[in-house]
């Protein structure tokens, strides 16, 4: 009796849960992720199928097995996550996670596990700047190597240590490179003798680094009149990813202090476009093919006896988006499977195909998949015809350009009965786990 009801039971759960290649379903959406040293860290990694799949991580490549780094790393119980306890620099590498459940592998993104990082300014002993009132000055600054990288900011150093950040107005701010530009100087910026230091700032790793003290020393009673002339624009040839933020950026020394005009040359702004910082920055947010062309900034002051311009060539290009990603199949036996795999981008992507993680061109002489059914129509085209049994799998498809990659995991199940009239299969043909 207990022997029947058993054998009931396996019928019963091969009917309805039919193997089922795995998927994975949760994987880090940053292909980026950073650890501070001796804070935890994990990867995230978790799939389904029928039956459990198991989990093989890769690390730059090669086999990586979690539990060989002693107890810094762990594995989650029922998942693929892997966890570092204590991470250290020489975990940094190239993560990828795969699911095996004998009817296929899926595979998940590539992870960048990086160490934070924030490293000291070089060492240089203060430098004073002698400048004449009027004219204009700029006060450098090399920010140290920092992961993910630093936010720069001004500060004047006053007496007893504290710092005081540095008022930016039309007059004094900083280009997109960090530097503090004073488009024309006036006694009061030599704050009484203190020092000016830019700042280097990791969020992440709520940490900052300080540069060297400049002291400005300004000359003369009477300012110095002058008109309107570049001192640091954005490089004239730019390009912008679509969906991205466009930044340029225009100041000029003069005194008075120029006013900023903006300009695109065909056309009017889109109402994405803002202009920041008094009128020297031009940001365009979420671009679009339609904002390349031709922008122009000016400067004009009461001194000017004409306006300095400067012209900026911007071209839009797109990491590759979909247009039509591969879909999960279930078939039938003698059916056709077919996967599409089509996604744009400037300049076109290319495609890479994978069968369980696997490049397909290293799959070439394997039967099962470079048979008389198998064809690859052309690059966004793969079907498999006459379909058996054994035909389950995953397809990998990875799109990509120089600006990044797309990545879609799917499966082809093959079922031995039809689906659509979900008829309940001979005994005989049913397969156990
Ligand atoms: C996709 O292709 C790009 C370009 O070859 C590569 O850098 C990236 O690692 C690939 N991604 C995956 C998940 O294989
Ligand atoms: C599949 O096709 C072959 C040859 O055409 C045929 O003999 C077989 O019965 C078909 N199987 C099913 C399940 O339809
Ligand atoms: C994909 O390729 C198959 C086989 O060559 C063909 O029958 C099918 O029409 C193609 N589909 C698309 C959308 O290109
Ligand atoms: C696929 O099946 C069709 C009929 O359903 C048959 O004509 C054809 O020869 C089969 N092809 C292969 C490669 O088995």
């Amino acid at each position: 009796m207990l022997q029947r009801t058993a054998i009931y039971l396996l019928f019963l759960s091969t009917v309805f849960a039919v193997n089922r290649p795995p998927k994975i379903y949760m994987q880090p959406t940053d292909r980026e992720i950073y650890y501070k040293p001796g804070e935890s860290v994990e990867i995230l990694c978790i799939a389904n199928g029928i039956p459990k799949p198991e989990y093989i991580w890769r690390r730059n490549g090669v086999v990586y097995n979690p539990s060989g780094q002693g107890d810094r790393v762990v594995q989650l119980p029922n998942q693929g996550t892997i966890v570092f306890n204590k991470p250290e620099d020489k975990d940094e590498g190239i993560f990828q996670c795969f699911a095996d459940n004998g009817y296929g592998i899926s595979a998940s993104v590539k992870i960048n596990l990086r160490e934070a990082k924030l490293k000291k300014f070089a060492d240089e002993p203060s430098q004073t700047h002698i400048v004449f009132a009027g004219e204009d000055l700029t006060l450098p600054c090399y920010p140290p190597q920092s992961y993910p990288p630093a936010d720069v900011y001004w500060v004047i150093k006053e007496p007893d240590g504290r710092r005081q950040d540095v008022n930016f107005d039309k007059r004094v701010s900083m280009d997109i490179e960090g530097r503090l530009r004073f488009t024309n100087v006036l006694g009061s910026d030599m704050v009484g003798g203190r020092a000016y230091s830019c700042m280097a700032v990791n969020y992440f790793m709520r940490d900052s680094a300080i540069g060297p003290e400049h002291v400005v020393t300004v000359f003369g009673s009477t300012e110095r009149k002058l008109p309107a002339t570049e001192l640091w624009t954005s490089p004239r040839y730019q390009f912008f990813l679509k969906g991205g933020t466009l930044r340029l950026k225009c100041i000029f020394a003069g005194n008075p202090t120029p006013e900023v005009h903006w300009k695109k040359l065909e056309g009017k702004f889109p109402d994405r476009a803002k202009f920041k910082s008094f009128g020297q920055e031009l940001q365009i947010t979420d671009v679009r093919e339609s904002d390349a062309g031709q922008y122009e900034c000016m400067g004009l002051n009461s001194e000017s006896t004409q306006r300095a311009t400067k012209v900026f060539d911007v071209r839009i290009k797109a990491a590759p988006f979909w247009v039509e990603e591969p879909q999960d199949v279930e078939a039938s036996i003698n059916q056709t499977a077919t996967f599409i795999c089509k996604a744009d981008g400037d300049p076109k992507p290319n495609y890479a195909w994978y069968i369980n993680g696997v490049p397909l061109e290293d799959r070439q002489n394997k039967p099962r998949i470079y048979n008389n059914r198998f064809y690859k129509k052309d690059a966004n085209n793969i079907t498999l015809t006459n379909l058996t049994l054994e035909d389950h799998m995953n397809i990998q498809c990875n799109a990509s350009n120089q600006h990044g990659y797309i990545f879609s995991d799917v499966y082809l199940n093959v079922l031995d009965w039809d689906i659509s009239s979900m008829q309940i299969p001979d005994k005989k043909k049913i397969r156990v786990a």
